[in-house]
């Protein structure tokens, strides 16, 4: 009988399997005990916030199956474009000074809204087109500090999202700065239990729930606009109340902190983690569309999808059922399943629901 141990989702990979049902706050079961875990399972658990599992202790080689162990799909293929690198560079940089900016909040030193917003701003501007993040933050080696470069993510993935959302432009500023501090907290819990591997007591992992709230609390008297501390207090808030740190409700929760929440996960799923191969954009998109229901704010959620979706517009893409075939057109109301030109036929995923795609080719 192999034993059973519980780990932070962090730990998790594709193929372990589940030592136990993982139970929402209501005692509904999200995933069945026995379960193997694969990347919607993931992103299950990243939607509900749950943050550890238990899982059967097996040795590592069992628990990859040698289609999992070896995907074609994901061998890394390295960037050499200019205009790629020389954002690669600039990223590095701007690591180093949300890094020290983070810090020096937590600190008690007061927020620097101009030299703050200036790291987004910058890598923003290096962009040709900002549908070109998507894939520059697919192919970027980042530091190990998750924490940091997720935090430059998700606000240049708000503050692109936010003028998806046609907001003013006084609104986009604000979001890029709550992105920008939205982890903030994370920074009063220690490193060491962030990565703690393997068992953690419920204290802890109480305590790295606590974030949030750390972060209002080192920002809340300081001067920057309410909206961004109500972005930063609320973006682990669900519509149904299931989330932390208030358990409110749709209509209670800031907008900022819904926006955030959605591009939280987003980043989660698709940079590279040690937990996950990064995923097809259209899987993500795809897991988006059928688990956030009374979780996330479906109107802001869909104008997001949408937008992803059409930056493939035109691209060559492998189906489900092998075939190859190129995208011809996005559906608005379900992004994942566009329609696609497969030599002289025309496939409208829409209607075919057996078909998915697989993996963006060229
Ligand atoms: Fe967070
Ligand atoms: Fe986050």
């Amino acid at each position: 009988m192999a034993k059973s141990i519980r780990i932070p989702i962090e730990q998790l990979s594709e193929g372990m399997t589940l030592g136990d049902d993982v139970v929402n706050s209501n005692g509904l079961i999200l995933i069945p005990k026995n379960t193997v875990i694969h990347q919607k399972h993931i992103f299950r658990l990243k939607l509900y916030d749950i943050l550890s599992v238990i899982i059967l202790d097996l040795p590592v080689t069992d628990y990859y199956p040698e289609a999992i162990r070896q995907p074609h799909a994901n061998i890394h293929i390295e960037r050499t474009d200019l205009p790629f690198l020389e954002f690669q560079n600039n990223y590095a940089i701007k690591e180093t000074q949300i890094k020290h900016h983070l810090e020096s909040i937590s600190n008690g030193e007061p927020v620097q809204i101009d030299e703050l917003l200036d790291i987004s701003y910058s890598l923003l501007e290096q962009l040709k087109t900002k549908s070109n993040l998507f894939n520059y933050l697919h192919d970027i080696k980042t530091t190990d500090d998750y924490t940091f470069s997720h935090s430059i993510n998700v606000s240049l993935l708000s503050n692109i999202f936010a003028h998806w959302l046609q907001l003013t432009h006084k609104e986009i500023e604000e979001i890029t700065l709550a992105g920008l501090l939205h982890d903030l907290g994370k920074t009063k819990i220690s490193l060491e239990l962030l990565n703690k591997p393997g068992k953690l007591t419920d204290e802890e992992f109480a305590s790295i729930k606590k974030h949030s709230q750390y972060g209002f609390e080192l920002i809340k008297d300081q001067t920057i606009p309410y909206d961004v501390k109500m972005g930063v207090l609320m973006h682990h808030e669900k519509l149904n109340g299931s989330g932390y740190p208030l358990g409110i409700k749709d209509e209670y929760i800031h907008p900022y902190a819904k926006i955030i929440s959605i591009v939280d996960i987003y980043d989660a799923m698709t940079s590279t983690r040690s937990y996950h191969e990064k995923a097809c954009p259209f899987k993500v998109i795809h897991m988006f569309e059928y688990e956030s229901y009374g979780l996330l704010d479906t109107s802001m959620l869909f104008v997001f999808l949408a937008n992803i979706a059409h930056n493939y517009l035109g691209r060559v893409v492998r189906l489900s059922s092998g075939d190859e075939g190129k995208i011809i057109f996005i559906h608005n109301t379900s992004p994942s399943k566009p329609i696609i030109e497969v030599g002289e036929k025309i496939l409208d995923l829409a209607v075919l629901p057996h078909l998915s795609i697989e993996e963006i080719l060229y």
